[in-house]
């Protein structure tokens, strides 16, 4: 492979080509075994919003790189994340993808019971636990965060610098003087979710949504409301700059009228303004005046991805009872513009004419960072 430059900031166009990964990055079921476990195991990865898991004894069964992993909710308000194995012979714990128990998690097979903090509380029949180390048999923890009101987990045993790797993307994408903070996402709620399977490889997600050469092609309702996303150029990579709404716009709805009142934090300088934010590996945000889109990826195969999209809105805004159709159906239908392009390119990955990949055009080139953190991560 070539060697590439690493722009942090969007290129100024020199007409240049370089090229993306090769077709085989997206259909060898090999290279996702390896993504498996050197990117969404090593890696922070948003399992789900904590308002998923909401009250003591609610759990969530997430896949991650290959690894079960069930978050809990403790008696004690403390979310805890563990490995979904039963430490006697391995059964799964849980296999609902979420739900509740009351007070403990007790395995279906021979009945080892585990508290909420993961410790070995009961093993029948054994006479008494004497035989058992409680602390010894416990579930395995994995190492658990929150912010942004999401729960991330790592199951390295090192996991890297929340701070550098989660958060300092954020901050790169948004400059220094913009804090992600303004949109207060911690204290949002969940107005819509939506749920998109994609038959498509997770990185062709990823590139697809970090590129804005596309929008004047297939986002028509998008660049009514982002008029500068029609020449074609990824806007949002500017450090700090957001998008301008359209003059006459007032929401970042489907037919750009209406819209909610700007979030308590978002002053006027970032009121309509748009800008899209990428985590490595599995998140993507856009952040609007009045809600928060918040994308979690989770690749289940090497040609298959499921992407949990939530609309997020302050508290008073839902609870209103106020129709969200209009906001939501906006970045629903840019959603489905994407996906149906992801799900276009899927199948000619295995192509010959593919085999070396293709190129990127100079507005494309953040992407070739995306492949060189992706190609080191692989190596490494
Ligand atoms: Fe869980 Fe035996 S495998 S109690
Ligand atoms: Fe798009």
């Amino acid at each position: 492979m070539s060697s590439v430059e690493v722009h942090s900031q969007q290129p100024e166009p020199t007409g240049s080509l370089i090229p993306t990964l090769p077709g085989s990055h997206y259909t060898d079921p090999a290279v996702f075994e390896l993504e498996k476990s050197r990117i969404f195991q090593r890696h922070w990865f948003a399992a789900a919003r904590s308002s998923d898991v909401p009250t003591p004894g609610s759990f969530r069964n997430v896949d991650v790189g290959g690894e079960s992993v069930l978050v809990v909710r403790g008696r004690d308000g403390a979310l805890r994340a563990f490995l979904n194995v039963c430490r006697h012979r391995g059964a799964r714990l849980c296999v609902e993808e979420s739900g509740s128990v009351r007070r403990s998690l007790q395995c279906p097979y021979h009945a080892w019971t585990y508290g909420l903090d993961g410790k070995l509380v009961a093993a029948p029949n054994l006479g008494s636990m004497q035989d058992v180390d409680r602390d010894e048999y416990g579930l395995i923890g994995v190492h658990l965060r929150e912010w942004l009101g999401a729960v991330w987990v790592c199951l390295a045993d090192e996991p890297p610098s929340f701070e550098e790797t989660v958060q300092g993307a954020v901050t790169v994408r948004l400059g220094d003087d913009t804090t992600i903070d303004r949109w207060g996402i911690e204290d949002l709620v969940v107005g819509r979710r939506i749920t998109y399977d994609v038959k498509a490889n997770w990185k062709l997600i990823v590139e697809n949504f970090m590129e804005c050469y596309h929008c004047a092609t297939i986002h028509p309702e998008l660049t009514e409301v982002l008029p500068e996303f029609a020449d074609g150029y990824a806007a949002q990579y500017y450090v700090g700059h957001g998008a301008e709404f359209a003059e006459e716009v007032t929401g970042f709805t489907v037919d750009g009228q209406g819209g909610f009142g700007a979030l308590a934090g978002v002053d006027a300088e970032h009121d309509r303004r748009y800008y899209a934010i990428t985590i490595n590996p599995q998140v993507f945000l856009n952040l609007v005046p009045d809600h928060v889109i918040f994308h979690r990826m989770y690749p289940v195969a090497v040609d298959r991805t499921i992407v949990e999209c939530d609309w997020l809105y302050a508290q008073e805004v839902v609870d209103s009872g106020a129709d969200l159709s209009a906001s939501v159906e906006l970045f629903h239908r840019v959603n489905q513009q994407d996906f149906d392009a992801c799900e276009r390119c899927q199948p000619a990955m295995s192509s010959r004419a593919y085999a070396n990949g293709g190129v990127l055009v100079p507005s494309e080139h953040h992407i070739g960072q995306f492949r060189d953190w992706v190609t080191a991560a692989l190596a490494d």
